[in-house]
């Protein structure tokens, strides 16, 4: 196989970067086919990117003899569905962020996020983990964990200097917020799985974990493993005197999923990972860690970052270029990024993945990343509801 032909499920946010990645690593990845919920919107997406071939369903571009990889960029509660039929057809996944998680599939109730007991979900989140694994073996497919912040240049650069110094990572701070999201399938546990732990959260907690895992194969050949689990999750849009006030910056309006949140990951060398994920952070998405180690600290500030630095009196100015994700006005000074994809790993991503297939090799962001985050993320949902620490 000299390049991976992909068939892309959904043609919304993600999906859109994903296709800009792909033109950037065409020597290894053409999109071969596409698909989405309403098919009028793949032949345009098609029509508009030279895609050659419009598929009814996802099913119909699982079967399809001229895909080698799924690229899977639905909203997550459909994610272990269309792993599970591409791994029945033996086709590669690649699988956005996060993995999987409870929907409320077995529940009367409306708001699931505040009417079923998180126990419940912990337990039926690994059940499923368990049925999409099997598939994955059975079948004996590559599965490829859309995190992209593992690929962002300054983790790779983090990672060689953690490396260089052999330093013990005592701690590890991370951070992934923002103003909040408008979007509908966010606001309610039944189509997000949870808050801004879940759909935030998943970035750092993903990241932390990967970078003691690192650590743990450069200096024992093993990794070293999360251990247990301390959150608390709140809802601060809720409180009386920010619904008082007038006019509100931040997204409001969230139904049983939490706004904030900050989670405490143990490792099995008693080191500790803190993430903090919430949707009341104004001035752009906020992605940040910083790792203190036995001979050195780092700082990596993903976004913003001062790489440049713009002024304007009047947001109109720099009309519909692109300045940071996020940011409510670009008026005034802003962090302006120059190749924010590329900074947040997007086509170092999907070209380890081409290349994963192409060489039969494992991807960095693999299945073990995708299953121990969406696990950590669980437990810590537990643990804010029953005010414990969760041992995974
Ligand atoms: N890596 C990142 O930084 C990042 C950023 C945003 C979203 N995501 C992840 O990407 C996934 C999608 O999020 P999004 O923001 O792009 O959502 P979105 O709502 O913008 O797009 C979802 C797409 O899936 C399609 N879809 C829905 N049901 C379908 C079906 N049955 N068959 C085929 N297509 C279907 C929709 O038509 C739509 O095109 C989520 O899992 C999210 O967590 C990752």
């Amino acid at each position: 196989m000299e390049k991976a032909r992909i068939g892309l499920v959904g043609t919304g946010f993600i999906a859109k970067i994903h296709i800009a990645a792909y033109k950037e690593i065409a020597p290894y990845a053409q999109i071969a086919g596409i698909c989405s919920r309403k098919k009028e919107n793949a032949e345009n997406f098609a029509r508009e990117h030279n895609i050659p071939k419009v598929f009814d369903n996802f099913e119909e571009l699982c079967t399809s003899p001229d895909i080698d990889i799924v690229d899977i960029c639905t909203p997550t509660n459909l994610h272990d569905e269309v792993i599970i039929c591409a791994a029945k057809n033996k086709k590669n996944v690649i699988c956005e962020k996060p993995l999987t998680g409870y929907f409320g599939e077995d529940s009367e109730k409306e708001f699931v996020g505040i009417e079923v007991p998180k126990s419940h979900m912990y337990k039926k989140v690994l059940e499923k983990i368990e049925k999409v694994e099997k598939a994955i073996k059975e079948n004996n497919i590559k599965f490829m964990y859309g995190e992209n912040l593992i690929y962002a240049p300054s983790i790779e650069k983090m990672k060689r200097m953690i490396s260089a110094s052999s330093s013990t990572i005592l701690e590890i701070r991370a951070e992934c917020s923002h103003s909040g999201s408008h979007a509908s399938y966010a606001k309610l546990w039944r189509t997000s799985g949870g808050g801004s732990l879940m759909r935030l959260g998943s970035h750092p907690v993903a990241v932390v974990l990967h970078l003691k895992y690192y650590e743990g194969i450069q200096r024992y050949g093993k990794p070293i493993k999360a251990k247990s689990v301390l959150a608390e999750i709140g809802n601060l849009t809720k409180i009386e005197p920010f619904i008082r006030e007038e006019k509100h910056y931040v997204a409001t309006a969230w139904e049983d999923v939490e706004d904030w949140s900050i989670l405490i990951i143990n490792f099995e060398d008693r080191t500790k990972g803190i993430i903090f994920s919430n949707d009341i952070s104004l001035g752009g998405l906020k992605n940040w860690i910083q790792v203190s180690l036995s001979k050195g600290q780092i700082y990596a500030n993903i976004n913003p970052n001062n790489m440049m630095v713009a002024y304007a009196p009047e947001k109109e100015i720099w009309k519909d270029e692109y300045i940071a994700e996020k940011i409510e006005t670009k008026e005034g000074w802003n962090f302006p990024s120059p190749d924010d994809f590329w900074t947040r790993g997007f086509p170092q991503e999907l070209k380890d993945f081409a290349i994963s297939v192409i060489e039969d090799k494992e991807p960095i962001s693999n299945f073990e990343l995708a299953k121990e985050t969406i696990k950590v993320i669980y437990a810590g949902y537990l643990s804010s509801e029953e005010g414990r620490k969760i041992e995974l």
